[in-house]
Parts: C-alpha cells; sequence; structure tokens
C-alpha cells in the first residue's frame, strides 16, 4: 500500500516534524491533538521553519504555500479517518497512547496502518489496543525530525510484512532512511545512544568536568554534532529519564539505571529546551 493521507496524533515536536516532512514531500497530512492552543503551536512550529528553509532558499515560496496547504488539523480522529496511516506521537503514557489507538482502530478503514511513534513503550503490547495488529508498526523518528535522516521501523510480534513494506516506503517517501529493528526495549539507536547520555550526567554529577566542558569534550573528541548533554535537553530529560528506566526495567541490567542527578532535574521541572532549562539554559 502507497500511504497518500496520514494522520498524526501531537501536535508536538515530533508530531509537528512528521506532518512537516509529509507535507514537504508532497502527502497530505491531519494533524491533531488535545487543545486548539496546542494545534496551533505546532502550526506556528511548521511555519517557522518552512519559512527558514524559504529564507534558506531550499524550498520556493510557492512549494511552502502548497505544502502548508495540504495540512489540515482538528481536535480527535475523526478529523482525519480517510487517512491510509496513523501514527500516534503522543506523550509515552500507556493510558493516553491506548486511548488513542483504540480510537483509531474503531474510525480508521480496516486497512490503514496504525503506527506509533513511541521511544520507550514495546510495540507489542501497543499493538494490543488495536483490532488488527498485524497492521500495527512502529515508526520511531528522530529529533529534531525534519534534519534526521533515520526512522526505526519497528516490527511487533504480529506486524505483517506487507506493514513493515508500507511502513519503510513511507519513510522514504519523505525523504528518510529507514531500518528494521526488532520490538525490544529502546530498539538499535536509544539503546546505544542513552546510556552515553547518561554518562556524560554522571560525569557532570561527579564534577569531572563543567556540562559546557564535557560536551566540548564528546564535540571535539569524538565529532558530535552536539553534545550529549545538550542532547538531553533537546530530546527532553524526562523522556530520557523513561527512556533509560524502560532499558533498565526491560532488560534487567542495573547499568542503565538513571542517574539521580537527571532525577533530581525532573523533579524540579528542569526538563530540558522545552521548559527553559536543563542542564544548561536557554
Ligand atoms: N527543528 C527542525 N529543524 C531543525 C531544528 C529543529 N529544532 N534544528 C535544526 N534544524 C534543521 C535546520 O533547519 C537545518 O536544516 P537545513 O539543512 O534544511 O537548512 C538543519 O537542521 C541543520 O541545522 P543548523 O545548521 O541550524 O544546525 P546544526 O548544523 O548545528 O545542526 C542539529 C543542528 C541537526 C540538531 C545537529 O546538532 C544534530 O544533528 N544534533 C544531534 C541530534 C540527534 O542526535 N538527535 C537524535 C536524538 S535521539 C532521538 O530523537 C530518539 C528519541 O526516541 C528520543
Amino acid at each position: 500500500m502507497k500511504v497518500q493521507k496520514v494522520l498524526v496524533a501531537g501536535a508536538g515536536q515530533m508530531g509537528a516534524g512528521i506532518v512537516q516532512v509529509a507535507v514537504v514531500a508532497g502527502l497530505q497530512a491531519t494533524m491533531i491533538d488535545v487543545a486548539d492552543e496546542f494545534v496551533a503551536k505546532g502550526m506556528a512550529g511548521i511555519e517557522k521553519q518552512l519559512g527558514r528553509a524559504v529564507d534558506k532558499g531550499r524550498i520556493s515560496a510557492d512549494k511552502r504555500d502548497a505544502a502548508l496547504g495540504r495540512i489540515t488539523t482538528g481536535l480527535d480522529v475523526s478529523a482525519g479517518a480517510d487517512a491510509d496511516l496513523f501514527i500516534e506521537a503522543a506523550p509515552e503514557s500507556l493510558v493516553v497512547k491506548r486511548g488513542l489507538l483504540e480510537n483509531a482502530a474503531v474510525a480508521l478503514r480496516p486497512e490503514a496502518i496504525i503506527a506509533t511513534n513511541t521511544s520507550s513503550l514495546s510495540v507489542t503490547t501497543l499493538a494490543g489496543f488495536v483490532a488488527r495488529p498485524e497492521r500495527f508498526v512502529g515508526i520511531h523518528f528522530f529529533n529534531p525530525v525534519p534534519a534526521m535522516a533515520l526512522v526505526e521501523v519497528v516490527r511487533g510480534a504480529a506486524t505483517a510484512d506487507d506493514t513493515v513494506a508500507a511502513a519503510r516506503g513511507f519513510c522514504e517517501a519523505v525523504g528518510k532512511t529507514p531500518i528494521t529493528v526488532k520490538d525490544s526495549p529502546g530498539f538499535v539507536v536509544n539503546r546505544i545512544l542513552f546510556p552515553m547520555i547518561n554518562g556524560a550526567a554522571q560525569a557532570l554529577a561527579e564534577g569531572v568536568a563543567s556540562a559546557a566542558d564535557i560536551d566540548t569534550g564528546l564535540k571535539l573528541g569524538a565529532n558530535f554534532p552536539m553534545g550529549p548533554l545538550a542532547l538531553a535537553d533537546l530530546v527532553g530529560l524526562d523522556t530520557t529519564k523513561a527512556i533509560l528506566e524502560t532499558l533498565e526495567r526491560d532488560l534487567g541490567d542495573a547499568g542503565y539505571r538513571p542517574c539521580p542527578l537527571l532525577g533530581e532535574l525532573v523533579a524540579a521541572g528542569k526538563l530540558g529546551r522545552k521548559s527553559g532549562e536543563g542542564f544548561f539554559t536557554y
């Protein structure tokens, strides 16, 4: 199946990013969230990003306008029930995702694909909330979505081969490189990346170096585009902590336990860029 219309639940940084790359690639997209203000914020972010792309000469103003014209918005799945593909990019809460997936499974055509952008929940568990788990798949984008070339296509226990193929085709159509991954904690990238971020937080907590110097160390000493602490701030410290907790619990390995400093920052509401402060101040 070739995806032409996508319905994205969640207008946060991931959801809006997915909508942006979809419409720039010529697809139709509907973006929904629980309140008008979230939808408006997501749309403003997309308009800002595409405005920058025009200023840099990456796309023409006409192409930008056409892309924006392919977006519709709403407050529930009925706003885009004719979609070929539904992607939930809601907060990492099983309860929230369950409600969304159950509604999508009822509202969408039976042949539509239902996907999750989860980074820390089991795709096979989430597939239990839809009537046709063979049509369910993980489509895990990276942050910031427009700038990151990779997508992990995550095969749950019941995911059918043609669902994986359609998900990979969608990723390629929006300009990304998919890799196919078995449903397992942290998939490939987060399983390897987040222990490194945790190590940076631990080094900071032990006073090995300042946050700025730790990040400079990894940027200049390992050629990372940004340091691990700045990256945690970009991802969100709450999400970072949730991913590490999943790795620790589901792999049964205390080596993944989130550094206490991470928990302290989250408890203090310092969630990174989105709250204005994390390891760094924004
Ligand atoms: N939103 C959208 N686009 C953005 C962006 C943002 N917040 N920040 C940068 N970009 C885009 C720019 O528009 C630009 O696009 P262009 O090439 O078409 O003009 C491109 O990214 C490069 O941006 P800049 O030149 O301004 O900045 P840099 O060269 O410093 O790159 C970066 C910024 C792409 C964020 C780079 O620092 C980077 O790659 N950092 C690492 C990001 C990373 O590792 N992400 C993965 C996190 S883990 C994850 O997402 C998994 C999840 O489960 C938590």
